[in-house]
């Protein structure tokens, strides 16, 4: 076995850490993915333990090199993806977090968001930001932890507790507490990072109370972190690549360029578009945020639809209503029947993403008869998912004054054909399945690749992208008006339960 021989992706999601080791013509040689706890203390409160974050990510990491007899000295280098937004707070004297890690999906800090909105400081987050003031970003999730965890605000201002969102928690943990720092793009999901400036700022963190000294150093996507210590992988491997998740999708697609555009079908659906080195504001529900960055103070810039749940409703199918067996099948009851029967399911179960944002709403299954079965309610739960994204799609085609022609697809439910067939049809836009649908790792490994020299340029990461499979829509003007249609009478019900 040859010396840098591969590349490690750490990809730390929502429900579960991977660790993808990648040659160096991006091929796939060894994954290994674990599960770990959700915690519900509450309706609408999410939370993890951050050690077994730590835990669960480190092992598979561990498995997937000694299940080729890989050691520290054949890893070029670790590129890091993460669930963004999810906020950890610790010590850095014992390396203990002072609560559970409080999830991009936890609500309990809305009454926080509703008052900083009342306040007339809503427009002053958005300019700064480019993020629509909610309780999905890191800053009132941080400011919950310093006002609930008792001591927790003084011990920050001595400068004993660290702030960090799951990349800057994994890099502390692999570096042996020595690095502290996040990527310019997990610091764009904060709400407490001025995009235009490229600095934490100051009347934010005034306003919430955050002392600055717990934040970590801003820093590019694709830079030379340190390297691991005191870990279960082996010493002095680089870690060089760092990105929120689907900002390291974007790069794994190639979408290097302005109007470049992706949606990974993960436990939510965001959609990206690149939009090069400017910021565009949205009109219609998106956010702006930092799509990547290869030097210091340099950065691309993205237009984001944030949709909470995609995936996570079918596991829902899977796990609390019980009808289907496992998320793949889906795709066959789906094809059982020839349409929802006039059935439609608004997964809001988490409130309202883009371009709604209403936290308050909640699921709605509207449409039902007598002659409603399984098979429709699962084919309308699937469908939901491109329904959101047909809503994305419009408001980012409204913002950028561009008509999107294709769509890149990836995360676990662009396997499923039926959906990516029905996609198609409702945006009446070619989808693109890549070869590869691994691409947040493989952005991940790219970013920390570049930084070590395995791919010397953008040029030479294409070559590691290649097409899977392309879907053409066929559906006429009349019947994809009349579906649409019908979504959004389900979405005005969903809203006006939440009212
Ligand atoms: O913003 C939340 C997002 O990063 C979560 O991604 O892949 O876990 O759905 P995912």
């Amino acid at each position: 076995m040859e010396q840098g021989q591969y590349i490690m992706a750490l990809d730390a999601g929502t429900t579960s850490n991977r660790c993808i080791l990648f040659d160096r013509k991006g091929k796939v040689c060894s994954l290994v993915q674990r599960e770990f706890q959700q915690i519900y203390p509450h309706p609408g409160w999410v939370e993890q333990n951050p050690m077994e974050i730590w835990s669960t990510q480190i092992g598979v990491a561990a498995e997937a090199m000694g299940r080729i007899g890989a050691g520290p000295e054949n890893i070029a280098a670790i590129g890091i993806t993460n669930q963004r937004e999810t906020t950890i707070v610790w010590d850095r004297f014992t390396g203990k977090p002072v609560y559970n890690a409080i999830v991009w999906q936890c609500r309990r800090t809305s009454p926080i968001v509703e008052e900083l909105v009342q306040d007339g400081f809503g427009d002053r987050i958005r300019e700064k930001t480019g993020l629509i003031p909610d309780p999905y970003f890191s800053a009132t999730k941080l400011k919950w932890i310093l006002d609930h965890v008792p001591g927790s605000r003084e011990l920050a201002r001595k400068g004993r507790l660290l702030f960090g969102t799951v990349d800057s928690w994994l890099i502390w943990n692999l570096t042996g507490g020595d690095v502290h720092v996040t990527d310019y793009t997990n610091a764009s999901r904060t709400m407490m990072f001025d995009i235009h400036n490229l600095c934490w700022d100051q009347e934010i963190l005034e306003k919430l109370g955050i002392p600055e000294q717990m934040l970590p150093e801003v820093v590019p996507s694709s830079y030379p972190y340190g390297r691991t210590k005191d870990c279960l992988i082996g010493d002095g491997i680089p870690i060089c690549g760092a990105a929120g998740d689907q900002q390291s999708a974007l790069f794994g697609q190639c979408c290097f360029d302005a109007g470049d555009v992706k949606n990974t079908y993960g436990t939510g659906c965001f959609m990206l578009m690149n939009t090069g080195n400017k910021v565009i504001s949205s009109s219609h529900g998106l956010l702006s945020t930092i799509a990547v960055s290869l030097a210091p103070g340099k950065v691309q810039y993205a237009l984001e639809g944030s949709v909470f749940v995609a995936g996570a409703s079918i596991q829902w199918l899977r796990d609390e209503l019980k009808i289907i067996p496992s998320a793949p099948e889906s795709e066959r009851y789906c094809r059982e029947v020839e349409d929802t029967d006039g059935c439609y399911v608004v997964p809001a179960f988490t409130g309202l993403g883009a371009p709604y944002w209403n936290s308050s709403a909640r699921g709605m299954i509207v449409g039902l008869t007598r002659g409603t079965n399984r098979s429709h309610l699962v084919r309308a739960t699937v469908e939901s998912l491109a329904y959101q994204t047909a809503d994305v799609l419009t408001a980012m085609e409204k913002d950028s004054e561009l008509q999107i022609c294709n769509l890149k697809v990836d995360g676990g439910a662009s396997a499923n054909d039926f959906l990516m067939k029905f996609q198609s049809d409702l945006l009446n836009t070619e989808v693109t399945r890549p070869e590869c649908v691994e691409t947040t790792a493989m952005g991940a490994a790219f970013l920390a690749g570049l930084c070590t020299g395995v791919w010397k340029d953008k040029e030479e990461l294409r070559e590691n992208w290649s097409v899977g499979h392309v879907f053409e829509p066929t559906m006429t003007e009349e019947e994809r008006e009349s579906l649409l249609g019908g979504w959004h009478r389900a979405v005005a019900a969903a809203l006006a339960w939440a009212d």
